[in-house]
C-alpha cells in the first residue's frame, strides 16, 4: 500500500455524527499512573495509538504487567516504589514527547542508568528542559549534545524536594517535574505558566497530597512525596486536538454540520473553540458533563461563510497549541490579516510547526509574514486552489498530514500528501471517519 494520500476534490457538504478516538494526553497519563498505582487499573476507550502503546511497552520493560480484554486494558499496578530496574534497560518513547518527558520524572530513583531513545523527530526536540529541573531533585543526566536524545538517566535513592519556574507554558516539563516530585522527600513548589492540567486533576482525584493556587498569570502548585495511590479505572473521553480537523473542516466547508460525541472539553484545551468563536464559527458544547474532574461535551459545529480575522491574545496559545495547524487554514478564509504572536514554542513540536504551517500557506497561495515566534496570515474569503501541491519530508509529523488533508479538501487542488502512517501516532482511523463524513454515513 502506498504511503501517500492524493485529493482532488473538495468535500461536499455533510451533516454527521461522528466519535473519535480518546484523548491522548489522558490515555498516556494514565498508563503512567497506573504503572505507579496499587492493585489492578482499568481503562475504556484507551487511545490505541503508537504513542500510546509506546507508553504500555515502557513499563511493561519496567516490570509491570499489562492485559487486553476487547475495549478494556488492565494495568496490574506496581505502587509508587514497585518498577523493576534492570541493568541495561533501554525505553523507546518514538515519536512521543509527553511519553518521553514524563516517564523521566518517574525514573528519578532508578539505581541503574537507564538508556531513553526516540525516533528521528524525537530526538530532535529538546530534553534539557526536563533534565534540567529533574537533576536539582538529585538524578544525574547524560543528553547528546547536551540537549538531545538518545539519554542516560541514573537516579538516587536520596531525592530532595526542589522548587521549579515552568515558563514556557509546557505541560510535558510541568507533569514530568510533580511526578518527580512524588518521589522527593519534602514538599516541591512549581510556579507554572498555564498549560494543560490533566496531571493536577488526576492527583487530586487520587487523593494525592498536591494543592493548586491559581494565579493571574501562573499556577502555584506543592506536591509532597507520595507514599501510595489507589488503583484508577477510567473511561477516557474524546481527544478535542483530534476533534479539531473535522471541526475546522466543517467550518470551512459549505452548508455542513457535526456533532463529535464525548469530547474532552477541560478549559485548559479548548483554545481553539474560543479562538474559532472569536473569528465567528457556530459551535456548541452539548449534553455536558463532569467525570473525575475533567469536563466532557458533545461538540456541535456548523459551516461558515463569514469568518473574521482574529488578533489571537497570547494567553490563548497554551490552550490550542496542538491546534494551530487547523487555525491558520481558518485564517486564510478569514476576512482580513489574521495575527498570532509568542508562538516560539510551535517550533518545538513533532515538526517546526510554525515554519511548515507558513510553508502549507504559501503553497497554498496565502500571503504571510512570519517571525521567529509570530505569523501574520493574510486571509482571502474567496480563497480557491487550484494548482498541484506536494507535502513531504515534514519528519512525520501526525498533525502536518491531518492539517495538509483537511486543507485539500476544503480549498481544492491536486494534493500528493507523504506519509500517512503517520496518523498512527495519534489517530489511527482518522481517514476511516473522514470517510463516514464524506459518506454521511454514521458511527
Ligand atoms: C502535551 C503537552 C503539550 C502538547 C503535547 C501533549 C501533554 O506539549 O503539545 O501534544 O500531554 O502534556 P508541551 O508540554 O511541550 O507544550
Amino acid at each position: 500500500m502506498p504511503n501517500t494520500i492524493t485529493i482532488k476534490e473538495k468535500i461536499n457538504n455533510f451533516n454527521n455524527e461522528i466519535i473519535v478516538p480518546g484523548d491522548k494526553s489522558l490515555s498516556i497519563r494514565w498508563v503512567l499512573f497506573s504503572s505507579i498505582g496499587t492493585g489492578v487499573s482499568k481503562a475504556k476507550n484507551l487511545l490505541m495509538s503508537d504513542d500510546v502503546i509506546a507508553a504500555i511497552n515502557a513499563i511493561k520493560k519496567l516490570g509491570v504487567k499489562v492485559s487486553f480484554k476487547k475495549n478494556e486494558i488492565k494495568i496490574y499496578g506496581k505502587g509508587i516504589k514497585g518498577f523493576k530496574y534492570k541493568k541495561n534497560l533501554k525505553i523507546n518513547a518514538q515519536n512521543s514527547g509527553t511519553l518521553g518527558r514524563l516517564i523521566l520524572g518517574l525514573l528519578i530513583d532508578t539505581p541503574f542508568p537507564i538508556k531513553l531513545i526516540g525516533d528521528k523527530s524525537l530526538s530532535k526536540r529538546d530534553f534539557k528542559r526536563i533534565s534540567d529541573p529533574l537533576s536539582k531533585f538529585g538524578a544525574n543526566f547524560k543528553l547528546k549534545n547536551n540537549k538531545h536524545l538518545p539519554l542516560k538517566i541514573i537516579g538516587s535513592s536520596n531525592l530532595n524536594s526542589i522548587k521549579y519556574f515552568e515558563k514556557k507554558g509546557s505541560a510535558q516539563c510541568k507533569s514530568s517535574v510533580i511526578f518527580g516530585a512524588m518521589k522527593a522527600n519534602g514538599t516541591t513548589i512549581i510556579k507554572a505558566k498555564q498549560s494543560r492540567d490533566h496531571t493536577e486533576l488526576l492527583c487530586k482525584y487520587l487523593k494525592l497530597p498536591i494543592s493548586i493556587k491559581k494565579k493571574k498569570k501562573y499556577d502555584e502548585i506543592k506536591i509532597k512525596k507520595v507514599s501510595l495511590i489507589k488503583n484508577l479505572n477510567y473511561d477516557i473521553p474524546s481527544d478535542i486536538s483530534s476533534s479539531a480537523f473535522f471541526i475546522v473542516l466543517t467550518v470551512l466547508s459549505k452548508n455542513s454540520k457535526l456533532i463529535i460525541k464525548n469530547v474532552n472539553i477541560n478549559p485548559s484545551r479548548t483554545g481553539i473553540i474560543t479562538i474559532l468563536k472569536k473569528m465567528g464559527a457556530k459551535i456548541l458544547f452539548k449534553n455536558l458533563q463532569i467525570y473525575k474532574g475533567e469536563k466532557k461535551a458533545d461538540i456541535e459545529v456548523k459551516s461558515c461563510d463569514k469568518l473574521k480575522a482574529i488578533n489571537c491574545p497570547a494567553k490563548l496559545n497554551s490552550g490550542a497549541i496542538d491546534e494551530f495547524l487547523v487555525i491558520f487554514l481558518v485564517a486564510a478564509k478569514a476576512n482580513g490579516i489574521s495575527y498570532f504572536k509568542d508562538l516560539g514554542e510551535l517550533n518545538q513540536k513533532e515538526s517546526p510547526r510554525l515554519k511548515w504551517a507558513e510553508k502549507i500557506l504559501n503553497n497554498m497561495g496565502v500571503k504571510t509574514v512570519s517571525t521567529q515566534d509570530s505569523i501574520k496570515i493574510f486571509g482571502n474569503p474567496n480563497l480557491n486552489i487550484d494548482k498541484k501541491i506536494i507535502i513531504k519530508n515534514y519528519l512525520k509529523d501526525h498533525r502536518v498530514f491531518m492539517a495538509s488533508v483537511i486543507a485539500a479538501l476544503s480549498f481544492g487542488g491536486k494534493w500528493t500528501i507523504h506519509d500517512k502512517d503517520s496518523i498512527k501516532t495519534s489517530f489511527p482511523n482518522f481517514l476511516e471517519t473522514l470517510k463516514k463524513i464524506k459518506n454521511n454515513k454514521r458511527d
